[in-house]
């Protein structure tokens, strides 16, 4: 039956994360890949500065791992972080196979080598790009070869509703069974039956009114997770990344931070430095004191941007390095190499997510996350630079290994009952959709952002509790469509989020509160939320 599709194994999400667990069990098993617009329509397409890696001589797996803790504030796990950053030189190479054209560099010998440059809080050039479009490298060349592969089904403009469980069929037992997905060009609901699901949907930081992340990033896989009965973790630690174009028409462009690990410095409209006054490694800092550093001369001065500045630099220097973010800023007026270009921080990347384990498997048998949607211990309370590729393949390593000792542990279900649409009808009312869209994404900016206090969270509080009772009637009573999935799915996102800043009685990493501003004294907890007893 064309709505009925058995496989292997279904991924969710075609960004880095999902194509690379794709591309890694193709050989062994039969897949499809359901992403909810074009394939390439993720945040991995827009990654600018690069992946972290270490192939310098002078530098070290061990500084890596130190960097990277010390940007996670006392809450990344070790063991996690040394089996991401371990693989660094192996993922760089598995990339290099899939044919990805990183920038290299000729060395006085004539030889080529892979150029590296800097971004905050690390304490190396350790950087891997493809000058400052390294997502559109990456993400070109693992669709290039996930469309060639003949065990490589991919389904485009699918969007994943749910997950099927034993446990939900009253089956036990309890394991993933596959999902239920919108074919939003056919406008019907299809049954994807499955050994094993891989949810790799990414972030959620359009929860956010501004935000560096494509459409795409509404939390889909968490919020999945969480109505399967998955623990969320950390979910409080969502980064502001510190510099996007502030221009009403840039939708928060992205200026890399690799402009500032090439020297760029941070102004006041005076034309002041102000970052010395927060922390000696003033611009690279971890990105939490950076955007926490605007944010507060914003607020002092009564200013709407700071200003970034990299016109020092040879126009050639600026041209051959940042040649899109060059491009982008001219189509606004400003000229990267004359003049600073005033820049805000917005929401970046989700550190919380769906808590899995070194294998990237979830509290539900045959159900794996991995990328931006997982938790796994990495990030800690803030990601550092460029860990975020590096963690996407990595773990879909782990998955994929997982996985191919593991399917045939997970048979085919029996036949799954098909979606129940007898008792809905056609929207009369999508305002309240696009209503509701807008509402949470204000509060969220204004009441839980860069800096939190324990009312601004209950008035946000409040007010999820009210938006989720309207959008259940909502969803019970309508067709779904692509817009009411993805605000259900935000609205639990952002009461994830708000509880765990609750919960949260310090102010650590990303999460920083005016009523209990000091860091608690070791050791450091996770904030871990458990759908089987909600708070
Ligand atoms: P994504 O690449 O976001 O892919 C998620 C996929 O899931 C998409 O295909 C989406 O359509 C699909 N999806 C979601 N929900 C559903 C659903 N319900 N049904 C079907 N499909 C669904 N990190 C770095 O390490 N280095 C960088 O230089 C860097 N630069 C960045 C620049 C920008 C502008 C942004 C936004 C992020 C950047 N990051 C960077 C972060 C990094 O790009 C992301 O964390 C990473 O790409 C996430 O990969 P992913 O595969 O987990 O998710
Ligand atoms: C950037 O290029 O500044 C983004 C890097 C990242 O998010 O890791």
């Amino acid at each position: 039956m064309q709505d009925y599709l058995e496989y292997d194994v279904v991924i969710v999400g075609s960004g880095a994360a999902g194509l690379g667990v794709a591309l890694r069990l193709a050989p062994l098993a039969k897949v499809a890949v359901v992403s909810k617009t074009e394939l390439a329509e993720c945040s991995t397409f827009y990654a600018q500065g690069g992946i972290s890696a270490v192939l310098d001589a002078r530098d070290s797996i061990e500084s890596h791992i130190q960097d990277t803790l010390n940007a996670g504030a006392g809450l990344g796990d070790p063991n996690i972080v040394r089996l991401v950053v371990s693989q660094g030189r192996d993922c760089i190479r598995w990339l290099l196979d899939q044919g990805v054209a990183f920038t290299q560099l000729e060395t006085a010998k004539g030889d080529l080598k892979l150029h590296l440059t800097r971004e905050g809080g690390h304490s190396h050039r350790r950087i891997v790009h493809a000058a400052d479009a390294t997502g559109k490298a990456v993400e070109s060349s693992l669709i290039a070869r996930a469309r060639a592969h003949p065990n490589i089904d991919l389904y485009e403009f699918h969007n994943a509703i749910d997950l099927i469980t034993a446990t939900k069929l009253k089956r036990s037992p309890q394991r993933a069974l596959g999902a239920y997905v919108l074919d939003r060009k056919a406008g019907k609901v299809k049954v994807f039956s499955a050994r094993a699901v891989v949810l790799a949907t990414g972030g959620a930081a359009k929860v956010y009114l501004y935000t560096s992340n494509p459409d795409t990033a509404t939390g889909d896989g968490i919020a999945m997770a969480w109505r399967a009965g998955c623990r969320i973790a950390n979910m409080e630690f969502m980064q502001f990344h510190p510099t996007c174009l502030y221009h009403p028409k840039a939708r928060s462009f992205l200026i890399s931070e690799a402009l500032r690990g090439e020297g760029a410095k941070l102004l006041l409209p005076n034309g002041e430095e102000f970052m010395h006054r927060f922390d000696p490694r003033r611009e690279l800092a971890p990105r939490d004191i950076v955007a926490r550093a605007i944010d507060y001369e914003m607020k002092r001065l009564g200013i709407d941007c700071v200003y970034l500045d990299i016109s020092h630099k040879s126009a050639d220097f600026i041209r051959s390095h940042f040649p899109t973010i060059y491009a982008k800023c001219l189509e606004f007026g400003f000229d990267l190499t004359r003049e600073p270009i005033p820049v805000v921080p917005a929401a970046h990347y989700t550190c919380g997510g769906i808590l899995t384990d070194a294998w990237g498997r979830t509290d539900i048998p045959g159900l794996y996350a991995v990328g931006e949607t997982a938790c796994t211990g990495l990030h800690g309370a803030n990601r550092m630079a460029s860990n975020s590729l590096l963690e996407c393949l990595v773990f879909a390593k782990q998955v994929a290994e997982d996985l191919s000792q593991r399917l045939a542990e997970f048979p085919l279900s029996p036949p799954l009952p098909p979606w129940d649409e007898s008792q809905v009808t056609d929207s009369d009312e999508e305002v309240v959709v696009s209503h509701n869209w807008d509402e949470i994404r204000r509060f969220m900016w204004d009441y839980v952002g860069i800096v939190r206090t324990d009312k601004r969270l209950r008035r946000a509080l409040r007010r999820i509790e009210l938006l989720k009772q309207e959008i259940a009637e909502y969803y019970g009573n309508f067709r779904v469509t692509n817009d009411l999935l993805e605000l259900r799915n935000l609205i639990i996102v952002a009461e994830l989020i708000v509880k765990s800043a609750i919960q949260r009685k310090e102010s650590r990493g990303l999460h920083y509160t005016l009523d209990y501003p000091h860091t608690n004294p070791p050791p450091a907890q996770n904030t871990i939320l458990d759908p089987r007893s909600p708070s």
